[in-house]
Order: C-alpha cells, then sequence, then structure tokens
C-alpha cells in the first residue's frame, strides 16, 4: 500500500477545528511540523496556550486522524504551546501576556484569586509570574510562603520562585511592618522598575496584583505598558459590584480590555472526603441548624455550596457591561489557611472544590486571552 503524502496528513488534520476560533488547526498555522517515513507519521502541534482545556481532546482526534491513513504503522503527536502577545512591548518584552488582577474594593480576595490563578496556570506547564503592585498591603510575599532579600543579577532584580511561579513583591524590599506612604509619583516609578528592571526571563503570563479602589497604581500600570486586559474580583453583594462597577469604567477609560469577573466568597463550600467510601455513598451533615444529605464522588469526595451573602451579583455586572463571568468561588476556610501558610490551595487541596473552581477559572481566563490575541493579529484576521 502507498503510504500517506505529507498533504494527506495536512488534510487530515484540517479536520480538528479549534472549538474557540472557529477555524481548523491547519488554517490556523497550529501544525508547526509534520512528516512521514516508514509508516511512522512525526506531528507537532502548537496551540496559543500552554493552558489550554481541549490538548488532549485534540491529539487524540489528531491521532486517530492520522493512524487511519494508508500506510501509517505508528503516529507521535507532539503538543507544544507559546502563548503569544500580538504587539511587541518595549518594555518586558519577553512576557506574553500581561494581567491585573483588580476591584474597586477592598478586601475580595484579589491577592488569593491571584495566587491561586499563578500556581493553577503554573501547574499546567505554563512559564508563570506574579507582581505584587499593592504597594501599600503586599501580601504575595506572604501567600506565597516567601521572605528574605531579593538577589540581584547583571543590575536587576531576580525573582523569588516558589510553587513554580517568579514573584516580585515590594514587601521584599521593605521591613516588615513599616509602612509605605508613597505619592502617586512613587508608585509610577514602583511599577515601571517591576516591570522592567527584575529579571523575569520568557513568561507566558505576569498577573499583577492590584491594590483596592481605582486609584494611582491602576492608571500607572496601564500607561506603563499594553495590557492583555484585566480580570475584576468581586463578591456577590450589591455594595462589591457597585464599585466593581466603577473599577470597569475606569479600565475601560484606559483602554484596557476587560477579560473577565471572578466572584469569590460565592456561598460556602461544604466538603470532604470518607476515606473508602464507594460512589454514592450517603453523607448526613448539619449545616448551622439545617440538615443536609450529600452523597460522595468515585474518590469519595462530597461538596455542596451554601448561600451566604446572595446570588447573581456578577452575572448581572457582568450582563451590563459585556463581558463574561470566569467563574464563582466559594468559601472555604482551608483558602485562609492556605493563604496564611504560604500554600495555595491549589497546591495543597488540588482536588477540593474551590481548587478545582480556581483551575477553571484559570483554564478560562486564558482561554479568553488567547481568543483576543488572535483577534488582534494582523495575519491571522
Ligand atoms: N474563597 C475564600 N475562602 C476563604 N477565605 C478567603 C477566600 N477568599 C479570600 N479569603 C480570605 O479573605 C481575606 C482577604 O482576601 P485577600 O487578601 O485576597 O483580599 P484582597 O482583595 O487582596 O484584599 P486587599 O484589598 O486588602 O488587597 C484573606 O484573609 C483571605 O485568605
Ligand atoms: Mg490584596
Amino acid at each position: 500500500m502507498p503510504e500517506a503524502t505529507k498533504e494527506q496528513i495536512l488534510d487530515a488534520l484540517r479536520q480538528i477545528q479549534d472549538p474557540d476560533l472557529h477555524q481548523d488547526i491547519v488554517t490556523l498555522g497550529f501544525v508547526t511540523q509534520h512528516a512521514i517515513c516508514d509508516g511512522l507519521v512525526k506531528v507537532t502541534i502548537n496551540l496559543t496556550t500552554p493552558a489550554c482545556p481541549v490538548k488532549d481532546q485534540m491529539r487524540e482526534q489528531a491521532e486517530k486522524l492520522l493512524r487511519a491513513l494508508p500506510g501509517v504503522k505508528t503516529v507521535n503527536v507532539e503538543m507544544t504551546a507559546v502563548a503569544k502577545a500580538p504587539v511587541q512591548r518595549q518594555i518586558a518584552p519577553d512576557i506574553q501576556h500581561i494581567v491585573a488582577i483588580s476591584s474597586g474594593k477592598g478586601g475580595v480576595g484579589k491577592s488569593t484569586v491571584s495566587v491561586n490563578l499563578a500556581c493553577a496556570l503554573a501547574k499546567t506547564g505554563a512559564k508563570v509570574g506574579l507582581v505584587d503592585c499593592d504597594v501599600y498591603g503586599p501580601d504575595v510575599p506572604m501567600m506565597m510562603g516567601l521572605s528574605g532579600d531579593v538577589q540581584q543579577f547583571a543590575g536587576k532584580l531576580l525573582p523569588k520562585e516558589r510553587h513554580g511561579v517568579r514573584t516580585m513583591s515590594i514587601g521584599y524590599l521593605l521591613a516588615e511592618e513599616k509602612p509605605v506612604m508613597w505619592r502617586g509619583p512613587m508608585v509610577h516609578k514602583l511599577i515601571e522598575q517591576f516591570l522592567s528592571d527584575v529579571f523575569w526571563g520568557p513568561l507566558d503570563y505576569l498577573l499583577v496584583d492590584m491594590p483596592p479602589g481605582t486609584g494611582d497604581a491602576q492608571i500607572s500600570l496601564a500607561q506603563i505598558v499594553p495590557l492583555s486586559g484585566a480580570v475584576l474580583v468581586t463578591t456577590p453583594q450589591n455594595v462589591s459590584t457597585f464599585d466593581v462597577g466603577k473599577a470597569i469604567g475606569m479600565f475601560k477609560q484606559v483602554n484596557v480590555e476587560l477579560l473577565g469577573l471572578v466572584e469569590n466568597m460565592a456561598g460556602f463550600a461544604i466538603e470532604g472526603r470518607v476515606e473508602g467510601a464507594r460512589a454514592g455513598t450517603k453523607v448526613r451533615l448539619d449545616a448551622g441548624g439545617t440538615p443536609i444529605e450529600l452523597a460522595t464522588d468515585a474518590n469519595g469526595r462530597f461538596a455542596t455550596v451554601v448561600d451566604v451573602f446572595g446570588k447573581g451579583g456578577a452575572e448581572r455586572l457582568a450582563a451590563r457591561h459585556g463581558c463574561p463571568v470566569l467563574g464563582q468561588v466559594p468559601l472555604n476556610p482551608l483558602v485562609r489557611i492556605g493563604g496564611d501558610a504560604g500554600d495555595p490551595i491549589v497546591v495543597t487541596e488540588p482536588d477540593s472544590l474551590v481548587a478545582r473552581r480556581f483551575q477553571e477559572i484559570a483554564g478560562r481566563l486564558v482561554q479568553r486571552i488567547a481568543i483576543k490575541s488572535h483577534q488582534a493579529l494582523p495575519i491571522l484576521q
């Protein structure tokens, strides 16, 4: 039987559609290598993000299609990814995407979301950085379990790394408990230094933990560097969504893309695990006087979310501003404990409901960044 040609390989791969970009992977330029020799087919598919949620599905589809070609005995599909920025930046050109994690309000979980999303992305194999721009209350060092002096290399500051995430914070540069009393221009200068004078190395994503409000730091960041967008964190109550609405207005004014909302503290997670329990085992609990009955899954885990602050706040806000809700994160004391201990829940309890929510949000976030970047690429439009 004659062996399949390289053209036949490409034609077979044309049947695979990118679900977000609505084009086939050959037209999108994702197939960067394809060869056939003595019945062995080798193909490289280069995706737009290492955190692509359909990566495994695509590989399986490619393997199946290629195996069906004439004369093919073995199939080798390599999946790679480059989270390519649509524009080359002057500042921090090795960082593909810079994303602000912000909110109009304090204490809603910006730092918690930043830290957990950074760790979730790093676990997918992406190169991730986290910069703490909350000069007045830097929480990244504690939440990432990092402290001590910053080393220098070739005149640049070396980021501190843990859980696979490179981090920089004013917290490393100042004595503990010394308050920062800075005016706007100093904040601007510091953010500029954090982007240009830190030895980040190549990064797919740099998340920026912002201070609360719509002040100097937000405006400075947007002025200093083109951002891939902002994620806004809110809680379900009206007081929070009202303030976040103002923050959305500010980002729109400075032309920053709104990537989506994260609704944090969205109910209270009741969850746990019964060692050795079979799927469907009933677990009866007392939730503050209300009896609830849950069933375990195949791993013996049970979980539910009870309402605390009301529902739908983020959805209403998202509908008003034409952006998606990336996901909801319920309250779970383990989140706070993990934050205080420097070991985010995504790292310590990756199978918990809350950690899975963070992982899903990270997936949706990078998906949206990939779509936005693709739309901005002149060559592919
Ligand atoms: N889903 C959650 N479950 C339990 N605790 C949470 C959750 N989200 C945040 N917290 C806790 O709430 C507190 C405030 O969160 P965090 O510091 O992340 O908010 P913030 O918006 O960054 O605050 P600030 O405006 O002061 O920077 C922290 O102690 C954190 O551990
Ligand atoms: Mg914070």
